[in-house]
């Protein structure tokens, strides 16, 4: 194989914001976590972050990273870092603007719910309370925060509970999720384009020996 012709970029020389942007137009699509938190004064916090996975399943793990802002630390991390707890929500297109709006710089006394118009669900096990009208929230409790920057942060937090639209699942026994029924969003590249969960082909997996190898 004749590699095609790359043009190569060293990370430790180039400045951080050329590094985000070639990072995040090419680590796509990105899903999203909405994360509502609670400041130990009791404030009510939700942003986006797309810096977000699911990192392991016994026991079921997830990370964010929360960049720094203006080199302190974002509420969400701030909130994680004082309270423990955070709820990850899900978010489907038709709530796109309202997630638009959570993602505003507010000043930490803001309740960013209000502010959208969203409702807040009490959780079950932690203080931060659910966006209700989220098809999926997993409560988390933190497990660790890694300091990878000045203020920056890898969250990892254990899921604790889980709440599912019940509109979106059925089964009792091994219950199943309609995934493209969420239709959920995942973040793409630039500050203002998404991807829908919509386009989908099916690849089943291989077993050893594969076919015409052997
Ligand atoms: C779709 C989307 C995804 C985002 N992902 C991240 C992210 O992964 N990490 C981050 O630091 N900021 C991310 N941001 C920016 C934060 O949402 C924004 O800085 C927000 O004001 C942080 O709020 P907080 O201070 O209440 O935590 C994202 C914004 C949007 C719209």
């Amino acid at each position: 194989m004749i590699e095609p012709a790359k043009r190569s970029f060293d990370f430790e020389a180039l400045p951080f914001d050329a590094c985000y942007r070639l990072m995040t137009a090419t680590i796509v699509p990105r899903p999203i976590a909405w994360i509502t938190t609670i400041s130990s004064d009791g404030v009510v916090n939700a942003a986006p972050y797309s810096f977000f996975n699911m990192m392991g399943s016994a026991p079921p793990v997830v990370a964010i990273g929360a960049m720094a802002r203006a080199g302190q630390p974002k509420d969400t991390a701030a909130n994680i870092r004082d309270t423990g707890g955070f709820v990850v929500n899900l978010v489907p297109e038709r709530l796109k603007n309202q997630m638009n709006i959570t993602c505003v710089d507010a000043p930490a006394d803001i309740d960013e719910l209000q502010l959208a118009g969203l409702t807040s669900a009490p959780s079950t096990r932690i203080a931060a309370p659910r966006i209700a009208e989220a098809p999926v929230a997993f409560e988390c409790q933190r497990l660790q925060m890694v300091e990878t920057g000045p203020s920056q942060f890898v969250i990892i937090g254990r899921v604790i509970m889980a709440h599912i639209a019940e509109e979106w699942i059925e089964g009792d026994d091994r219950p199943r999720v309609d995934t493209p029924g969420l239709g959920l969003i995942g973040r793409m590249h630039g500050s203002d384009m998404y991807a829908r969960t919509s386009d989908l082909f099916s690849m089943p997996r291989q077993t050893w020996p594969l076919p015409g190898k052997d």
